[in-house]
């Protein structure tokens, strides 16, 4: 090598030691997205400055955010439409650090909206297995399909310290943090560590309660409106009672404002029969007034199996239906998750009475639907096998969802006749004709227009494949005749459902 050449030498690694200074070691990654607002996250090696650009297109900027030189870099963006997509791009200030397609964040849809929406919901997740690799694989190709994620607790194994955050959660969901906002919840092994400091360190999240404070804290989504409670730390004296305060004001609140899905998460479930019993904490605690203010679904992690209870109240059954809850608006009744699989996934430790499915080594997540006036859950499993579904509506409407997934739909076709129907005419009944693409547990029934059942056609019981019929007399539950005119008919096998009019002739 002569002398020229070493120089050279010395001028590229001074070159790469340069851009070397500002290399991302954690995110970007996108929290507290809001209608207006989002929070974009990324760290540094070294101390750099740290500028944000946003716009509608990558390259189209609108504005840029300028956070103070370090290493952690969380530049809030405010005064956006709801309901976009906006791109972003991270830099030091000279150099680009992050950009692309990939970079962006979608605000949320404005509160009392009525258009439909999903997220996803799982807990006790970074355990490093390759369970919780393969959820998180689900999770990221099912991602352009929701809005957000819920983290139900238990964000890392086992004792939520910061190099676990580095092994198990920033590198396993990159992917998907860089462009959905997840919102999470303390888990016991989350405040292992300095009573949490990693979480709080990692995670941005609505603060709206008077101590500002990230352990709780709600927000909405078009119609819904989303909670998230604190049942590690301030669970006792002073700091419970403000977290209890501010709960039934929360919820008042979001009810005064019209938003019809009240939906809660904390860590530990206040039913279930998994790696865990019912958590008397929670259950003496908070559900006694999440019920009382008419929450619909609550969504819990800790025990490490999937369980879905049937519609309670006050820890009693209100429904047997195996997955269908029609609320009047006026009757109480709950829906209680535990969707603690995340990564941990363990066996159930006997048929907890107040669950209509529950199931061992279950690693995947719940899917929650809204649509108007119907909320629809959903268990995925990591292979995206859908293994429990339920339904709820409310004020008595049986509005009809669309299924998301053609190949969940197992009901090839569906005919009934005679309609109009004349009971004396044909003494044999009208007939509901469809075809199963694989056996299936059917649900049937046939409603007034009020929404009132008449009579149950089919329990839950599994058809098998192929073509199957289903007979109504024209007479209601006590084999009493029913007066003329429309009713409709309700048909579920498996996720898929089907409604239709039927005209009752004299
Ligand atoms: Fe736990
Ligand atoms: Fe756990």
């Amino acid at each position: 090598m002569n002398i020229r050449q070493r120089q050279l030498g010395v001028a590229a690694v001074l070159l790469w030691v340069q851009v070397g200074l500002s290399q991302i070691s954690i995110g970007p990654y996108v929290q507290r997205v809001g209608t207006d607002r989002a929070t974009v996250v990324w760290y540094t090696d070294s101390t750099t400055a740290g500028v944000l650009k946003y716009g509608t297109a990558p390259g189209s900027w609108l504005g840029s955010i300028k956070v103070s030189a370090g290493t952690v870099h969380a530049a809030e963006v405010a005064g956006l439409q709801p309901n976009k997509k906006y791109f972003y791009e991270v830099s030091d200030g000279k150099t680009t650090l992050a950009t692309g397609a990939d970079f962006y964040f979608k605000t949320h849809v404005a509160a009392g909206t009525r258009v439909p929406f999903s997220f996803i919901a799982a807990g006790d997740l970074g355990d490093g297995s390759t369970a919780q690799i393969e959820v998180a694989a689900r999770m990221i190709s099912e991602r352009p399909k929701h809005e957000f994620a819920l983290f139900l607790g238990d964000i890392v194994y086992s004792s939520g310290t910061r190099s676990e955050y580095l092994k198990k959660y920033f590198p396993i969901y990159k992917d998907l943090l860089r462009n959905f906002s997840v919102f999470p919840c303390l888990g016991n092994h989350d405040i292992k560590t300095s009573k949490a400091a990693p979480y709080f360190e990692f995670f941005y999240t609505p603060t709206n309660n008077p101590d500002s404070l990230e352990n709780y804290y709600s927000f909405d989504y078009a119609n819904a409106h989303i909670i998230c409670l604190d049942d590690e730390l301030l669970v006792s004296g002073t700091a419970l009672t403000k977290q209890m305060d501010w709960l039934q004001k929360d919820l008042a609140d979001a009810k005064a404002r019209g938003q019809f899905w009240l939906i809660v998460m904390f860590h530990r479930p206040p039913y279930t029969m998994g790696t865990h019993t019912d958590d008397e904490f929670t259950k003496t605690t908070f559900v006694p007034v999440l019920e009382k203010a008419g929450v619909d679904l609550v969504l819990c992690g800790h025990s490490h199996v999937a369980e879905r209870s049937f519609l309670l109240n006050d820890s009693k059954i209100i429904n047997q239906d195996l997955s269908y809850y029609p609320k009047d608006g006026v009757t109480p009744g709950t829906v209680y998750v535990v969707a603690g699989s995340g990564g941990k996934n363990d066996n159930l430790d006997g048929q907890h009475p107040l669950m209509a499915f529950k199931q061992s080594r279950a690693a995947g997540f719940e899917i929650v639907y809204v649509n108007k006036d119907t909320l629809r859950g959903k268990y995925m499993k990591r292979d995206g096998t859908i293994v429990d579904i339920f339904t709820m509506t409310k004020k008595g409407k049986a509005t009809h969802v669309e299924i998301d997934d053609p190949a969940q739909r197992p009901l090839q076709y569906v005919l009934n006749y005679p309609n109009p129907f004349h009971p004396r005419q044909t003494p044999d009944g009208l007939s509901i004709v469809f075809e199963l693409s694989q056996p299936q547990p059917v649900y049937a029934a046939v409603y007034d227009l009020t929404g009132r059942e008449v009579m149950r056609l089919r329990n839950g019981e599994v058809m098998r494949a192929g073509r199957q019929v289903l007979k109504w007399n024209g007479k209601g539950k006590n084999g009493e005749e029913l007066a003329s005119g429309a009713y409709f008919y309700r048909l579920q096998a498996g996720v898929q459902v089907h409604t239709a009019k039927l005209l009752l002739m004299p």
